[in-house]
């Protein structure tokens, strides 16, 4: 079979370097894709969002399999514009439609839809700009910190998390009526704070039977203790090492199931990744956020973990035949720790050279931001290469990410030395 994956990031370097080892695979090929992709597979130079011209190559090289890494081109309806296209249709996308990617596209519709079917989450409203005193009231009735939302994709910024209520007014006011975040931020959602620890679960679904992927834990801030600014993942290990089974048991009766069902109930037809990022407070689960696809770094640990052909797993959601699947994990820790640019999440430069990629041993290393020019590797992006491990724990497999990071070098590279740090 011919596979096109969509992205360019190190989910999708990932996940092209797990489905490049099944004898079920044909070509691969990687759109837009990064140096590190371009080495198990055909890099395909053009945007997640260029419908037309992913059609083109879907047809140019007869690929049957579309996986969609990033949420965008989900929100704006790929999987939508495959479907309504007789040429198309009979290929398979791995990413729910316009409708179910609401999910992650608008956080008023993720609360509703948690609302609806019981599942349990914080206590919320959304306002807009004709309701800004309401707004300001319902901060009134809420203890700090205070968290705004913007309704819409932000790109991982769209989340404020404020200590007094004077300033939650003025950031709701800049949402509102000064667009902060664009047409992202018409509608704000202002939830209760949930003071507890944060991990993520992952299924793979055709909207009836499910698949539970390894769980992760990711640490999104770019500074060391979980200070600065946010980031899109700085490091994650998989599996959380607190969660036992008797909270896994918990997080899928209460959140995976009803979930699932739900979108059963509300006739949305959703084939893909669902992504649950949550909030254990008091051994008591609770969502804070759905996403429509895989996390990034969380993918550098929980992809490389499953050991059963994730083609032939694929192939199972897209076909109906999922019941059943028994997926095979192996019990060994995975960590990874991603290599910034400097300056990133703020500005940084590109075009860096990368050394000693080729001195690591007993690690992966995934291509995030990277281009390949002539015979060099460079810098091209904020996050740059996620060094994957494996160990007996996550400390053992964290020591191997942190002394094969010392071989890699670019200029002005940074990264966080505390990955684990809490656990
Ligand atoms: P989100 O984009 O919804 O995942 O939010 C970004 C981050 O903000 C999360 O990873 C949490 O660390 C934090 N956060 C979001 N909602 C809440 C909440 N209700 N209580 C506490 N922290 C939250
Ligand atoms: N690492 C968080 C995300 O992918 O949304």
């Amino acid at each position: 079979m011919n596979v096109l994956i969509l992205g360019s990031g190190g989910r999708e370097h990932t996940l092209a370097w797990k489905l490049a080892q099944s004898p079920l695979l044909n070509q691969l090929f990687i759109a837009p894709g990064n140096a590190g992709t371009a080495q198990i597979g055909i890099n395909i130079p053009l945007g997640v969002s260029d419908f037309k011209a992913i059609k083109e190559t879907v047809l140019q090289h007869q690929i049957k399999l579309v996986i969609v890494g990033p949420e965008v081109p989900l929100v704006e309806g790929i999987h939508d514009y495959f479907s309504k296209d007789k040429e198309l249709n009979d290929v398979a996308v791995i990413g729910p439609k316009k409708q179910g990617a609401q999910l992650e596209g608008s956080k008023e519709f993720a609360k509703e839809f948690m609302i609806r079917h019981n599942i349990p989450t914080a206590k919320y409203q959304s306002f807009t700009k004709e309701t800004l005193d309401k707004g300001y009231q319902f901060l009134e009735e809420l203890k700090a910190p205070y968290v705004l939302k913007a309704d819409g994709l932000a790109a991982g910024k769209g989340v404020l998390i404020i200590d007094t209520v004077q300033e939650a007014k003025r950031e709701l006011k800049e949402m509102l009526t000064n667009q902060k975040f664009g047409e992202a931020g018409q509608t704000v959602v202002i939830e209760e704070y949930l003071d507890g620890i944060e991990m993520s679960c992952f299924a793979l679904t055709n909207g009836k039977d499910y698949v539970i992927l390894p769980n992760a834990k990711d640490y999104k801030r770019i500074g060391e203790g979980d200070t600065g600014l946010n980031t899109g993942g700085m490091g994650a290990i998989s599996p959380v090492p607190f969660a036992d089974d008797k909270l896994l048991t918990k997080i899928e009766k209460t959140i995976i199931q009803p979930s699932i069902k739900g979108l059963q109930k509300d006739k949305i037809d959703f084939l893909g990744f669902l992504f649950f990022g949550l909030m254990i407070v008091d051994d008591k689960p609770l969502v804070i956020e759905y996403n429509v696809r895989m996390g990034d770094p969380e993918t550098e640990v929980v992809v490389p973990r499953i050991q059963s052909d994730l083609l032939e797993l694929f192939i199972a959601t897209t076909t109906g035949t999922l019941t059943n699947y028994k997926i095979q994990i192996t019990p060994q820790s995975a960590t990874t720790v991603m290599a910034v640019s400097g300056g990133y999440p703020e500005k940084y430069e590109n075009g860096k050279t990368i050394t000693g990629i080729d001195k690591v041993t007993d690690s992966i290393v995934f291509h995030a931001g990277t281009k390949a020019v002539d015979d060099k590797i460079l810098s091209n992006g904020g996050r740059v290469l996620a060094v994957t491990s494996f160990g007996k724990d996550f400390k053992e497999a964290l020591e191997k990410s942190y002394a094969n990071l010392k071989k890699i070098n670019f200029d002005k590279m940074n990264y966080r030395k505390d990955i684990g740090f809490d656990l």
